[in-house]
């Protein structure tokens, strides 16, 4: 099969270094690609939001099958419009997609099906949203409804906090028309973790759970990031976690999705949290999550284009899916200043030494003049490793990450340890 995969980061190298490991796989494209990508896949430059341009290269060149991974050409229809030239395509259509597009959506969705999650209110107006978090007290959390980078949402520890965030959505409209609505919840408390699952539209079948770093220093201080480590699977997703959470919130998701005329075919992400009431949906994702998917798709046995064809198709519950009885820690190098301002184009090195103990996924990479690989943007490497026992994989991704350098690095030293 000819297939590409739609992106550019971490998180599309992951998808590709394990679609390259398929017999199916024949010819594999990857748009637009990274430094790292172009090891094991043939890079199309073409931007991850053209969905024209994309389906337009996926006709002309005889495609197969597309994956796309990233949200925002998913939110954009590209599913929909490479199903409707005729060629198969792995991840949600746009009214799906929306579940993670729009967070006043998915608020009522759970809402309607009683999905538990924080209790909520969502504003347009400004002075009504401000009067709210008067009423209601601090802490409280303000989201902007449309899709923000990750960055909005502000976990707000006074009520001068929250209405400075409200202010800043709705009226200063820091995240532009995402900002338009905003949703105000209540603060939950306990550990985050997240459950990526394949779906079908009508089955789903949870990966290996894992626990993501959202914040750019140890002692998870500074500011939000894309995610600056991610291990697999995190103690706290104990058996009896698990059970509640398939039955509590990931069929009544996919049930949910199916009765609204919205089958969600594709990587369904859950944020939890395991707050003392039990657990509870923080946010939904229509994707692979990024670390996430590096750490757990490096302990997945089976094919993972079958997988792909079987979300596709509605054959999920007959997939062979099988996981390595091992742990994994993907460890972020980012550039110095990230997710603030930092600089791009300074040389790597030790990839070579570091990528003989685990595998390196590239981010934010591209090949200089001479076959060399620079930084290109804010996360640049996920150094990703295994072991029998989670401490050990955690170990050994810091072990191999020893040799890399480029001026400016900047990681966390306590993934896996920060809870
Ligand atoms: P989100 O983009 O919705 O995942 O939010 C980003 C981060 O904010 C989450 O990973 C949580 O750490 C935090 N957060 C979001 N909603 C809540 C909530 N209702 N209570 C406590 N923390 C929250
Ligand atoms: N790592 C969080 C995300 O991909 O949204």
């Amino acid at each position: 099969m000819k297939v590409l995969v739609v992106g550019s980061g971490g998180r599309e190298h992951a998808i590709c270094w394990k679609l390259a490991q398929s017999p199916k796989v024949d010819e594999l494209y990857c748009a637009p690609g990274n430094g790292g990508i172009a090891q094991i896949a043939a890079c199309v430059d073409i931007k991850a939001t053209d969905v024209e341009g994309m389906v337009k290269w996926a006709k002309d060149n005889a495609m197969d099958f597309v994956a796309v991974a990233p949200d925002d050409p998913l939110a954009l229809g590209m599913v929909d419009a490479l199903e409707a030239a005729g060629i198969p395509a792995f991840g949600p259509r746009a009214n799906a997609a929306v579940i993670e597009a729009s967070k006043a959506f998915s608020k009522e969705l759970m809402k309607k099906y009683r999905i538990p999650t924080a209790g909520y209110e969502t504003f347009t107006d400004l002075d009504a949203a401000l009067a709210y978090i008067e009423e209601r007290g601090a802490p409280i959390v303000v989201k902007a409804d449309g899709l923000a980078l990750g960055k909005g949402v502000v976990v707000a520890a006074t009520v001068e906090e929250a209405k400075t965030a409200a202010r800043e959505m709705m009226a200063d409209k820091k995240f532009g028309e995402s900002g338009s609505t905003v949703v105000i919840e209540e603060c939950m408390t306990g550990p985050e973790v997240t459950v990526l699952a394949f779906a079908d539209g009508e089955h789903v079948r949870p990966m290996v759970s894992s626990q993501d770093h959202k914040r750019a220093y140890d002692g998870n201080q500074g500011p939000n990031t894309g995610g600056m480590g991610a291990i697999a699977p995190p103690p706290a997703y104990t058996p009896e976690v698990a059970q509640r959470c398939m039955d509590e919130i990931f069929l009544p998701t996919i049930r949910a999705l199916k009765a609204e005329g919205r089958p969600f075919h594709g990587v369904l992400y859950f944020g939890l949290m395991l707050t003392p009431q039990g657990p509870r949906v923080v946010e939904y994702n229509a994707r692979f999550g990024d670390p996430e998917c590096q750490a757990v798709l490096s302990l997945l046995d089976g094919d993972l284009m079958d997988i792909f064809t079987a979300c596709r198709e509605g054959t999920l519950d007959r997939a062979g899916i099988r996981w390595k009885n091992q742990a994994a820690c993907c460890l972020v190098l980012a550039s110095g200043g990230y997710p603030l301002d930092y600089k791009k184009g300074y040389p790597i090195s030790g990839l070579e030494e570091a990528g003989k103990t685990a595998v390196v996924f590239h981010a934010g990479t591209k090949l200089g003049e001479h076959g060399e690989y620079l930084t290109n943007g804010g996360r640049v490497l996920g150094v990703t490793a295994l072991g029998d026992t989670l401490e050990q994989a955690i170990a050994n991704a810091y072990a191999a990450a020893k040799p890399i350098s480029f001026p400016g690095m900047h990681f966390r030293t306590d993934i896996g340890h920060a809870f």
